[in-house]
């Protein structure tokens, strides 16, 4: 019988990226041998900051046509020190996501075993959401500029975009996020107040396509509300839907109370498959540990859990999670991020050690 060949682009990044998705590639590979009925065809891209430095472009022109041809791209982080910021998202994180249509930006989150969560009262499983965040357009449309450069009357504007399409294809999304999660309960987050005529519109439609899911309790916060609920009742919420910022925000603020930055992982998805979809770790290059060999593993292993059900590879997805599980159990196996002395090495070998079925 042949095997199913699945065609991964690898974009390692900068800093830590690259550190953390060549782990995340080892650990594939165990995969597919443990399994026997799959395996990945890996191509390895250079696109990053080095590139942009040598080159004047982040990637070719028609990079993300390049991407097309495969069925998944796992993505480092990127971003460095010495270019600003700006420059990096919009010429290469953006520059996948946006032409890509990868519109559903999902970013679960769950105190691992062995994880301390830093708020005291969170008890097991309390704190167990997936946030969906707008990938495609709000804040992050690109609409805006800058004149009279210098002068007193210089002027700025970043034009938020909010479409019906948009907005009723993310909410979609998120209802049959929710709907197929166990408590079937989504939580609509906005800022309708202040923002009069986007924000509004997110929740007449929420309210609209709430109808076509009669099984799926939901509820409205404003994102300031939000936080607060997020802090001191995190048993109240499951399934969230936010924009492209709000989300943003929150998901840091979700993934600092799960204990680490340096486990959560993230999908950039185009549901309907039309387009590869994009995993990567939610934490940035870290260029204060790169080289260092102690960047936590996990959020790109779990990365590579969503991956892996995204591929259909339900089977190695469930073995990867439970292998990431035992070793976060395993304070030895924390890295400094965690309050721990572990190496990425230590910790990627105990995956992979869990993976093939022992526990050293
Ligand atoms: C994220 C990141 C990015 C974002 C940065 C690196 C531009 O914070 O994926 O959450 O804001 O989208
Ligand atoms: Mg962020």
């Amino acid at each position: 019988m042949s095997k199913r060949i699945h065609r991964i682009a690898a974009i390692g990044g900068d800093g830590i990226g690259v550190e953390v998705v060549d782990a995340c590639l080892e650990v594939l590979q165990v995969l597919a041998d443990r399994d026997g009925g799959f395996d990945f065809d890996v191509q390895a891209f250079d696109w990053s900051t080095d590139r942009y430095k040598r080159t004047g472009a982040f990637m070719p022109a028609e990079g993300a046509d390049q991407l097309r041809a495969f069925d998944a791209i796992l993505f480092g982080a990127v971003g460095a020190p010495d270019v600003p910021d700006h420059l990096t998202l919009w010429g290469l994180r953006l520059a996948i996501c946006q032409p890509l249509d990868q519109y559903a930006n999902v970013r679960p989150t769950r105190v691992l075993p062995g994880i301390q969560s830093p708020l005291r009262h969170v008890n097991d499983g309390e704190l167990d959401w997936v946030i969906v965040r707008e990938n495609s357009e709000g804040e992050y449309a690109g609409q805006g500029g800058r004149s009279h450069p210098g002068l007193p009357l210089e002027v700025a504007t970043d034009v938020s975009i909010f479409t019906r399409a948009g907005i009723e294809r993310i909410m979609r999304f998120a209802f049959r996020l929710a709907q197929s999660r166990p408590r079937k309960f989504l939580t609509v987050v906005t800022k309708s107040n202040a923002q009069r005529h986007g924000m509004v519109l997110w929740d007449q439609i929420a309210a609209e396509i709430a109808q076509e899911f009669p099984d799926v309790q939901w509820d409205k916060m404003l994102v300031d509300a939000m936080t607060v609920r997020m802090v001191m009742n995190p048993g109240s919420l499951d399934t969230i839907v936010a924009t492209n910022l709000h989300a943003d925000i929150l998901s840091d603020l979700a993934a600092a109370l799960s204990g680490s930055i340096g486990v959560a992982p993230t999908a950039n998805l185009n549901p309907e498959r039309d387009t590869p979809s994009m995993f990567e770790p939610i934490h940035g290059s870290a260029f204060d540990i790169t080289g260092k060999g102690v960047a936590n593993p996990v959020a790109t292993f779990w990365t590579a859990v969503m991956m892996l059900e995204h591929l259909g590879e339900k089977q190695a997805a469930d073995r990867l999670m439970r292998a990431v599980e035992a070793v976060t159990a395993n304070a030895e196996l924390h890295t400094p991020d965690l309050g721990g002395k572990a190496t990425t090495r230590m910790v990627t070998d105990a995956v992979i050690g869990a993976i093939r079925g022992r526990n050293k």
